[in-house]
């Protein structure tokens, strides 16, 4: 089921808390984990960096079944970092979370913080479709740089393939998202595709999801660097 805004619009506070709920990170975070243990290797050197962590409820739930990765949460908008500290408080395997704005160059980011091709896994959800196009452009050109050979990007949300979007409700989505905001919308796989070849990376599968999302895994292939 689509909403309008799936990730922002109904959020709740717990108790008065900092924590805010997203009702779709809730329905959809243990469908995106079983994903993820398909892909993940545990080992006490991996890095996941996530790109757009929202109410940080995504990078909480992981990180208790990864105990062994360490996590870092990053978000674009100030007013939730307090939300993904109160999240993720307690749990020794991830970090504070890092303003990131993904249209800049990953240098910038926490003071310098990451290496290039130091990073294992990078997750984003449903940033591609509610930001700039810009934001999708500045997310395969950082990743292509910060993740190791054969470090994987997962991203998920709902996408266009062949210039199409199916079922209805994705159409409805769209124009939803459309009218919200013109740059917003669905992308088309094809066009994700060509920006991922861009900068070293293929993807290497789309595995369908609850509520007309997909999950698509992309590759950092090796490099000569
Ligand atoms: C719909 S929310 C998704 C939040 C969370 N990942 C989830 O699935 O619940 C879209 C996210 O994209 C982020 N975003 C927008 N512009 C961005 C940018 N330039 N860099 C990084 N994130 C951005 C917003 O701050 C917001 O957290």
């Amino acid at each position: 089921m689509n909403t309008i805004i799936r990730c922002a619009a109904n959020h709740r506070s717990r108790m008065a808390a900092k924590q805010l709920i997203y009702p779709a990170a809730e329905r959809n975070k243990d469908p995106i984990l079983s994903v993820l243990q398909k892909y993940i290797e545990q080992g006490a050197d991996k890095i996941f960096l996530e790109i757009a962590s929202g109410s940080g409820q995504h990078i909480a739930h992981f990180a208790q079944h990864f105990p062994q990765i360490l996590f870092y949460p990053s978000e674009y908008e100030s007013r939730l970092l307090e939300s993904i500290a109160a999240h993720t408080s307690g749990l020794t395997n991830v970090k504070r979370p890092l303003k990131i704005d993904i249209t800049t160059d990953f240098h910038t980011w926490g003071n310098g913080i990451f290496k290039e091709a130091s990073i294992d896994y990078m997750y984003n959800a449903n940033m591609i479709h509610i930001s700039p196009y810009q934001c999708c452009i500045g997310l395969f050109d950082n990743a292509g740089k910060l993740l190791k050979d054969n470090g994987l990007l997962f991203t998920y949300g709902p996408y266009a393939i062949d210039g199409k979007i199916t079922p209805e409700s994705n159409v409805n989505f769209h124009k939803s998202l459309k009218l919200q905001d013109s740059s917003w919308g669905l992308r088309d796989i094809n066009d994700l595709k060509a920006l991922a070849e861009n900068n070293g990376i293929k993807l290497i599968n789309i595995i369908d999801m609850p509520a007309n999302n997909k999950i698509i895994i992309w590759k950092k292939m090796l490099s000569t660097r």
